[in-house]
């Protein structure tokens, strides 16, 4: 792919990665992803605006081989998706300065081993001028490591935002075409890393606002030139009350979970909550990561085994303690066949949620008549928290 014109003398650069399907040997990446660079060219200096990952480096190099120079290397973010390529673009542009807030000088220099003479560190606020296009530097930590900047071009009322606003999707549209799909991947993509840092986000919302911005340049994914829903989007995942919704992760062995499982489902509906649930064995992990933006209540299903937990519930309940989400309540639900510590195992992993601890519902075999109003109980609960909070 030829680097795109986005306006006069602003270009899109960068490497589509249609095949990607996993990130961080973590995040599963259904639509791919892209690693976005952008040029600048002033009348009297040239920016490039981070790189690429770097098994796609050749793709970048090849884009940039009519440049003639390059005056600054913007570096928004130290992760190697971004800035993996700089060594690269400072070979064939040695009298480049890379710029970056101080804290990713640091990191660049041990993640990358740059030498700290290529650096130019910028404070919260500095301008750059690069003749006719003006830049500035907006701190934006936590978006979602600690050195993490954004860029706002002034005469055109650009922000380059790296990963804030970004989303994974390969696709050759330059422009966001299909607003509801963008949605579901920023989502997704703010579910998974972005949501630990929910309270810090908020005040980056919040510095942005007396920018104007007429179009949000990302490094993945589209770019926004109709920006504004996607900062509502942001603001409604960070600010926003959680929603009348329980997300229930759950485990079945032999189907007693699975059965107490579908009989609260049933039961919650009836009450008038939603409820998805997310059969851990066979589940999407950022589509739960997305049901946990908005979830009110998490109910974990596990039968036990071994004295504890089914490892995939523990693996859902310590994702979720990593995500932080805005949840209010948490229960448990399972089947036994002989004891064990299921509950104390599973609390013992959840101490980053700020929750009330509902009750659980612990049977053993097949749950009897007693097991299933107890889960009728536990909606009833629910349903009745839910409502205190006018959660909708
Ligand atoms: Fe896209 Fe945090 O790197």
């Amino acid at each position: 792919m030829e680097k795109r014109k986005i306006k006069d003398n602003i270009y899109w650069l960068g490497a589509i990665d249609w095949d990607r399907r996993l990130f961080d040997s973590l995040i599963p990446l259904p639509d791919g992803t892209s690693y976005n660079a952008y040029l600048i060219k002033g009348s009297e200096k040239t920016a490039l605006l981070d790189t690429v990952d770097p098994p796609m480096e050749d793709t970048l190099m090849e884009q940039l081989r009519g440049v003639e120079k390059i005056d600054y290397i913007i570096s928004h973010h130290a992760e190697q998706d971004h800035s993996g390529t700089i060594g690269r673009v400072l070979e064939k542009f040695p009298g480049a300065k890379v710029v970056v807030t101080p804290k990713a000088k640091n990191m660049l220099m041990d993640l990358l081993r740059l030498d700290e003479s290529v650096f130019s560190p910028v404070e919260d606020g500095d301008v750059l001028s690069l003749g006719d296009k003006t830049l500035t530097f907006i701190h934006t930590p936590w978006v979602h490591w600690p050195e993490t900047m954004v860029t706002y071009l002034e005469q055109d009322r650009i922000l380059f935002s790296c990963d804030f606003f970004g989303s994974h999707i390969a696709t050759s549209d330059l422009f966001v075409t299909d607003p509801g799909r963008v949605y579901e991947a920023a989502k997704r993509y703010f579910a998974e890393i972005m949501m630990p840092f929910g309270k810090v986000i908020a005040k980056n919302l919040e510095k942005l606002k007396p920018y104007d911005i007429d179009m949000i340049a990302p490094s993945h994914g589209q770019i926004y030139d109709q920006p504004g829903w996607i900062m509502d989007a942001y603001d409604q995942w960070v600010n926003g009350a959680p929603k009348n919704l329980v997300v229930l992760p759950f485990v079945s062995m032999h189907g007693s979970t699975r059965q107490m499982v579908d009989h609260l489902a049933s039961a919650l509906t009836d009450q008038g909550v939603r409820v998805e649930l997310f059969n851990l064995p066979v589940t999407d992990i950022g589509k739960l990561a997305m049901s946990l933006v908005d979830a009110a209540t998490i109910v974990v299903g596990t039968p036990t085994v071994l004295a504890g937990p089914h490892p995939m519930a523990a693996y859902a309940a310590f994702l979720a303690n990593a995500l932080r989400p805005k949840t209010k309540f948490l229960s448990i639900l399972g089947s036994y066949g002989w004891g064990g510590k299921t509950v104390e195992t599973l609390a013992s992993m959840t101490g980053n949620l700020k929750v009330e601890v509902l009750d659980p519902v612990l049977c053993k075999g097949l749950a009897s008549q007693s097991d299933f109003k107890a889960l009728d109980d536990m909606a009833a609960a629910i349903a009745k928290k839910h409502k205190d909070l006018d959660l909708v």
